[in-house]
């Protein structure tokens, strides 16, 4: 694992977003796994202004998100689809049809994430998944306790997680109960992964996650397993890593 330590969050963003640049420099019709989240808005805002400077071409690029909420459309502004197109797709010259989230309205789960599997496989897979990671270790919306072999799948979201998010939606009923999410197979089955981590509080679990027992109560300690993973953080995360 290469891990990069930058002095704060601009410049792990920065960092971030050299290796994204890159990736796309190397192979312009490249596969993006993408995260949503508060760590990656420093990256896609970098990636934003070198494609404004014309250093960028994201015209070939297909991009695959990690998750969604079952139940959200793309137009209402609590959906990932929603937080991507704002955040990037509108931004940049990526062709919105080569960008795929799971899709919160297919009403039959099995089909939403069968169908997003198949996306994955026909695209010859990820070559550079972008993760944030989750206080408690979790990657997309796979919770600790989660089985290492899972592809896609729909997961119900805890009690905690809802009243988190509470503050978002009008009211607790309009909060959503379930998402879809990559599992930690399909995760695992991207060619490059970086992770990315800003912040003191994500000092302790980047420890667990990448020096800590491999175990389904943390997920991300599975990366450990992955040959080509990339550690971006500022030094708030990373100190004494
Ligand atoms: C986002 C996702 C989540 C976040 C994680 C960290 O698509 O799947 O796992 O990456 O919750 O979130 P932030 O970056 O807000 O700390």
């Amino acid at each position: 694992m290469r891990v990069y330590c930058a002095a704060d969050y601009y410049h792990a963003s920065r960092v971030a977003a050299n290796i994204i640049s890159a990736q796309v420099i190397m192979k312009p019709d490249c596969v993006l796994g993408l995260a949503t989240g508060s760590t990656p808005i420093g990256t896609y805002e970098q990636l934003i202004r070198w494609y404004e400077k014309g250093d960028l071409d994201f015209s070939q690029v297909h991009s695959i998100n990690l998750d969604e909420y079952r139940g959200l459309s793309p137009e209402n502004d609590q959906s990932y689809r929603y937080f991507m197109n704002t955040h990037l797709f509108d931004k940049i010259n990526i062709d919105k049809k080569n960008t795929y989230v799971p899709d919160g309205l297919e009403p039959d789960k099995e089909k939403a994430c069968r169908d997003y599997e198949e996306i994955i496989h026909a695209h010859g897979g990820v070559d550079l998944q972008i993760l944030g990671l989750g206080h408690n270790g979790h990657i997309g919306f796979n919770e600790p306790g989660s089985v290492f072999e899972k592809e896609t799948h729909c997961v119900a979201l805890t009690e905690n997680t809802r009243q988190a998010n509470a503050r978002f939606f009008a009211s607790m009923d309009e909060v959503p109960t379930e998402a879809y999410t990559m599992g930690i197979k399909s995760i695992m089955q991207a060619k490059k992964i970086m992770v990315i981590v800003s912040g003191e509080s994500k000092r302790e679990i980047v420890k667990k996650a990448f020096h800590g027992p491999i175990t389904p109560e943390v997920p991300a300690s599975v990366l450990q397993l992955h040959s080509d993973v990339i550690l971006v953080g500022d030094e708030a995360a990373l100190a004494g890593f």
